[in-house]
C-alpha cells in the first residue's frame, strides 16, 4: 500500500477502506508516514469530509494506537460526560457527584484548559492537595468505591490522536468535523466508558460558533458512539455568554460548591441536571427525563451530592474544608467593578472575550507552560436580558495586579447595554 494512494483517493473524494485507514495510522504512530504526507492526507479529509464508516474505522484505529482502560471491574453501567468546552463551564465538577449520588458510576478523564476555556482540572487543582494523577488501579479502585473519580489521562491515550492533533494546529485542519469527532471520541472511548452525554456548546465562546456546525459535530459524535458500541447523547446548549457567574478557576469552585448546596445560579444547574438526567437514562436509572430530573434534584437537596463531592475530595488528596471555607483557596488581592454607563437591558455579554479576560489576568495559559493564576477571574451581576441601572456594577473583575485598564476596556467593548432584550435559549437540541 503506498500513502500517495490513499491521499489520491481522499483527495478527488473517494471513501477510505479500513486497510487504508489502518494503514494510515499505523504509520503515524511508527514514523513510517512522513508529516508532509499525513497533512497532505488531513487537508483532502478536511475538503472532501468522510462517511460515518469511515470516520468510525478512523476513531477505532486512533484508540487501538494506544492504551485502553478497563473498567469492567467496576459495578454498573459506566457513564461519563465530555463537554466541547466554554467559558465558566464548570459543570463536571458538581456533575460527577450528583450523577455518582444517584447511583451511577462516574470514571471522569478531563483535561485542561484549551484556548480562553478553563480546564477541569486546572480548576480542581485550586483545591489544596487535589491530586489528578491515578493509576489505573488507584482510579479502579476508588470508583468502585465511592462511584466517582475525576483526574486526568492515564498511560498511552490514543497516541496517533496526540500526533495528527499537533499537526492539524499548525496546519489549519482543526475544525474539520470528522477529524474532531475522531478525535474526540478515540479518547473518550479510551477511558473506558460504557456510555458517554456530550454537551456541544454553541456561540462565541464554543468551539463551534454556530448552531448548523455545532449541531452537525452532535450528530457525528452520536454516530460514531452508535456505530462503536457506545450508547451516545449530544445536547446543544448556548456559550453566546458564560455560563453561571463565575469565571476562574477558584470562582468555579466555588460556583461547583454552591450548587452542590442548593444554592447555584439557575443556568448552571439547568444544564448540570439536564445533562445529568440523560446519564441516569443511559446508566439505566431512570426510565424518563422528568424521572431523572427529579431524582438528581433530589440528590442535592438531601446533601447526598455534597457528600459524594466530600468523599472524592478526601481520596484525591483534597482538603475538604473548602466546602465550608472557599477561603482556603488561592484569593485575588483586588476586585474592580465594571459600572454600567446607562440604564437599560444587558444585550450582548460576548462569552469569548469574558474568557479571553480571565485568561489576560493569568487565569489561563498563553504558553504551554504557563503558571496559572487560580485566584483571578470574573464575577457576572448581570446577564443577558437583565435590568441593569447606570452606575451599577456588571461584573466585578478579580486580579492581582492594579493595573485592569485593558482587561476593562476589552469587556467594555464587548457587552452592550440596549432597550430590551430576551434571556438567550439555554438547551437547543438533544441528539440521539
Ligand atoms: N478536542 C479534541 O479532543 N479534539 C479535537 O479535535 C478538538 C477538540
Amino acid at each position: 500500500m503506498r500513502m500517495v494512494d490513499i491521499i489520491h483517493q481522499k483527495r478527488n473524494g473517494g471513501a477510505l477502506s479500513e486497510d487504508q485507514i489502518n494503514f494510515f495510522i499505523n504509520g503515524v504512530v511508527s514514523g513510517d508516514i512522513p508529516d508532509y504526507q499525513t497533512t497532505a492526507l488531513l487537508m483532502a479529509i478536511y475538503y472532501q469530509n468522510m462517511t460515518v464508516d469511515e470516520r468510525t474505522i478512523l476513531t477505532k484505529a486512533m484508540l487501538n494506537s494506544g492504551d485502553r482502560l478497563d473498567l469492567h471491574k467496576i459495578p454498573g453501567i459506566k457513564v461519563d460526560k465530555h463537554s466541547t468546552g466554554g467559558i465558566g463551564d464548570k459543570v463536571s465538577i458538581p456533575l460527577a457527584p450528583i450523577v455518582a449520588a444517584a447511583g451511577i458510576p462516574d470514571p471522569m478523564v478531563s483535561g485542561r484548559g484549551l484556548g480562553n476555556t478553563g480546564g477541569t482540572l486546572d480548576k480542581l487543582e485550586a483545591i489544596p492537595g487535589y491530586k489528578v494523577e491515578e493509576s489505573e488501579a488507584q482510579f479502579i479502585k476508588q470508583v468502585s468505591d465511592i462511584g466517582l473519580a475525576i483526574i486526568g489521562a492515564t498511560g498511552n491515550i490514543a497516541p496517533a490522536d496526540k500526533k495528527i492533533y499537533a499537526l492539524r494546529d499548525v496546519t489549519d485542519t482543526v475544525d474539520s468535523i470528522p477529524l474532531i469527532a475522531s478525535s474526540i471520541m478515540s479518547k473518550k472511548i479510551a477511558s473506558g466508558t460504557d456510555a458517554l452525554v456530550f454537551d456541544v456548546k454553541t456561540g462565541s465562546g464554543a468551539f463551534m460558533k454556530t448552531y448548523d456546525k455545532a449541531k452537525e459535530l452532535a450528530q457525528a459524535l452520536v454516530d460514531i458512539g452508535k456505530n462503536a458500541g457506545i450508547k451516545s447523547i449530544a445536547v446543544i446548549t448556548d456559550m453566546s455568554q458564560p455560563l453561571g457567574n463565575k469565571i476562574g478557576n477558584s470562582l468555579e469552585i466555588e460556583e461547583s460548591i454552591d450548587l452542590l448546596k442548593g444554592k447555584g445560579p439557575d443556568d448552571l444547574k439547568e444544564v448540570t441536571l439536564t445533562l445529568g438526567s440523560y446519564m441516569a437514562i443511559l446508566g439505566q436509572k431512570a426510565q424518563s427525563f422528568n424521572e431523572a430530573y427529579q431524582m438528581l434534584d433530589k440528590v442535592i437537596s438531601s446533601g447526598a451530592a455534597l457528600d459524594k463531592f466530600r468523599q472524592m475530595l478526601k481520596a484525591q488528596g483534597a482538603d475538604d474544608h473548602v466546602i465550608d471555607d472557599y477561603s482556603i483557596m488561592p484569593q485575588a488581592k483586588y476586585h474592580f467593578d465594571l459600572l454600567a454607563e446607562r440604564t437599560g437591558t444587558i444585550g450582548q455579554l460576548s462569552a469569548n472575550e469574558v474568557g479571553i479576560a480571565s485568561m489576560m489576568l493569568g487565569g489561563g495559559r498563553l504558553k504551554i507552560d504557563d503558571q496559572l493564576d487560580y485566584s483571578v477571574g470574573v464575577v457576572l451581576h448581570k446577564k443577558v436580558g437583565d435590568l441593569v441601572k447606570e452606575g451599577e456594577s456588571i461584573l466585578t473583575i478579580y486580579s492581582n495586579h492594579q493595573d485592569v485598564a485593558e482587561v476593562k476596556a476589552l469587556l467594555n467593548n464587548h457587552i452592550s447595554i440596549v432597550e430590551t432584550a430576551d434571556k438567550p435559549r439555554l438547551i437547543y437540541e438533544t441528539i440521539y
